[in-house]
């Protein structure tokens, strides 16, 4: 079909659509249906009322001169949706970098940004061979230059074959470059010892953008009902904001903190049977390793959730952005894909997406964008859907898909960059193991503070108790306890964490989640004066 033509028909089949969540979704609008990013166990997102979109489409005819769009007659779910990782606490955090610059007196010096993953702008160096390749792609003049090894020209050449004109600046096929969907179905074959075939593999613009691209799919009534998605309680936000932006059902199941933030079937049971008044649950997410929770599921676990998975009918989502970051020695990563192939019938046959980055791992290339989707078993139909709809957005950004065939086709023993890959590889991921546990046994160490191990990712999510008196001055104030807490300790220390209210908590608990990955001198320096701060905060409010 004509790109037109093609065009027109994807919009002309959208307005029905459109027009049948105007009509056909009232009742839980602005006023009862929150949809804030802000979690309750079983909290429904839904689209807002005819009504209200029809009050909306008045305003929009304002006179002459007024503003088209405002905060009023903007979509809903984008302005009610929350972020937590880069919310009031991190733009707080960027006034007051800007104050220390114009030399405002402080009682600290720097602002220390504990509250993303970001392992680059916390002084994590990135791999040789790997910005090596990219370099190479980017000026290919460079190719004939003896200083870069052979291995790293090899890498770029293949892929420069591959890219329209011989240039990563041209657009890739939307699923991106074949090449690099072959490196990583062989990535994932040799890490299961299962097959996987490169048409299943979708690279995008970090796992986020392959994320969000497939729980689109899932922006359907069924019966009457919007779909539901379970998702962990603690949660990475990329859930709960993407389902308040799509009106798709939020099932929060929580994690358990008394068991190493282990996920039981019991409470899975609990938050499907509730969770059917209000939605259609269609999708189980699980993040393994946990953000922001730091735990690495056990193979028996997993097959507890696979199990409960088929029973009830759920695509599994499998978050496995951490799959390198374990670092507890009795723990090891096992992929869903796995576990569920070797579980053989009728689990093997289950539909699965399996999500990889290249923000994470011992790569950290956050700002660069790469990640692949693996869709298993999923019915062709669909998946020709999803190509289709990601073809909307062109393609990935290539240098992002350069970084992931990095990834996933590594150095070999026997190729010159292999020694000094491995080396900056182990001494990355080593590190991270020894700060991980350096920030466990500290925060341990605080009067009032409880952490379970970090097993695996780059967080820990302390639980903290806190004096009657500092949650009244917190109500007082109108904010939640934690987030009262964390401000109080971003403006005496710089330590900019996320309160645990922006990830989801048991109510009467409250937390924050620390990144380990301030490099270790300052994470030391962080810690001292995290621990002092408690001790004064406890003083202040007992
Ligand atoms: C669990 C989890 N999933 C997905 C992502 C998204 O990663 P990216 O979009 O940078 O690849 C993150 C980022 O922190 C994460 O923690």
């Amino acid at each position: 079909m004509p790109q037109a033509r093609w065009w027109n028909a994807v919009i002309a089949s959208s307005r029905p659509r459109t027009w049948e969540q105007l009509t056909a979704s009232g009742g839980s609008g602005t006023s009862r249906g929150r949809t804030s990013a802000r979690l309750t166990a079983t909290e429904s997102v839904v689209h807002r009322p005819a009504s209200d979109r029809i009050h909306c489409r008045g305003m929009a005819s304002g006179p002459p001169g007024s503003k088209v769009l405002t905060e009023d007659n903007v979509f809903t779910n984008l302005r009610k949706m929350e972020y937590a990782v880069r919310g009031p606490l991190l733009l707080r955090a960027l006034e007051i970098e800007k104050e220390l610059q114009k030399g405002a007196k402080k009682p600290f010096k720097e602002v220390i940004k504990a509250n993303v993953g970001d392992a680059h702008a916390m002084g994590q160096q990135p791999i040789t061979f790997l910005r090596q390749v990219l370099t190479l792609t980017v000026s290919p003049n460079l190719l004939n230059d003896p200083s870069y090894p052979e291995d790293a020209k090899e890498r770029a050449r293949t892929i420069l074959c591959q890219c329209k004109g011989g240039s990563v600046g041209s657009y890739s096929e939307s699923a991106g470059i074949e090449v690099i969907r072959k490196h990583a179905a062989q990535y994932i074959q040799d890490r299961d010892g299962i097959p996987s075939d490169y048409h299943n593999i979708i690279l995008s613009n970090g796992a986020s953008d392959g994320i969000k691209s497939f729980l689109k799919l899932f922006n359907e009534k069924v019966d009457g009902k919007p779909s539901g998605v379970m998702i962990p309680i603690p949660q990475y936000p990329l859930y709960s904001a993407t389902l308040a932006e799509f009106g798709l059902a939020q099932i929060g199941y929580y994690l358990n903190e008394e068991n190493k933030w282990a996920l039981d079937i019991s409470e899975l049971d609990r938050a499907l049977s509730e969770s059917r008044r209000i939605c259609n649950p269609r999708v189980l997410v699980v993040i393994n390793p946990g953000n922001p929770t730091g735990q690495v599921l056990t193979r028996t676990n997993i097959e507890d959730i696979i199990r409960f998975a088929y029973k009830n009918h759920l695509f599994l989502l499998a978050d496995e952005v951490y799959q390198d970051n374990v670092y507890d020695k009795d723990s090891a990563f096992h992929s869903f894909k796995k576990v569920m192939t070797e579980m053989g019938e009728p689990y093997c046959k289950m539909e699965l997406a399996s999500f990889m980055s290249v923000s994470k791992g011992y790569m950290g290339e956050c700002g660069i964008r790469g990640g692949y989707g693996e869709f298993v078993n999923m019915d062709p139909k669909v998946m020709a859907i999803l190509l289709k709809s990601i073809s909307a957005m062109l393609c990935p950004t290539v240098l992002g898909q350069v970084v992931m065939d990095v990834v996933v086709n590594p150095p070999k023993p026997n190729e010159p960059s292999y020694q000094l890959f491995e080396k900056e590889k182990q001494h990355t991921l080593c590190s991270l193991a020894e700060r991980s546990q350096l920030v466990v046994d500290t925060l341990n160490s605080i009067p009032g503070f409880k952490v379970n191990p970090a097993m695996g990712a780059m967080y820990v999510f302390p639980r903290i108790e806190l004096p009657k008196k500092a949650i009244a001055a917190a109500e007082k104030e109108g904010q939640q306890p934690d987030v009262f807490y964390a401000f109080k300790l971003l403006e005496s220390t710089g330590i900019c964490v996320i309160p645990g209210s922006g990830f989801g908590q048991r109510p009467g608990t409250y937390h924050f989640r620390t990144t380990i990955l301030p490099q270790k001198e300052k994470m030391k320096m962080m810690l001292e004066s995290l621990k002092q701060f408690h001790i004064r905060f406890l003083e202040e409010y007992k």
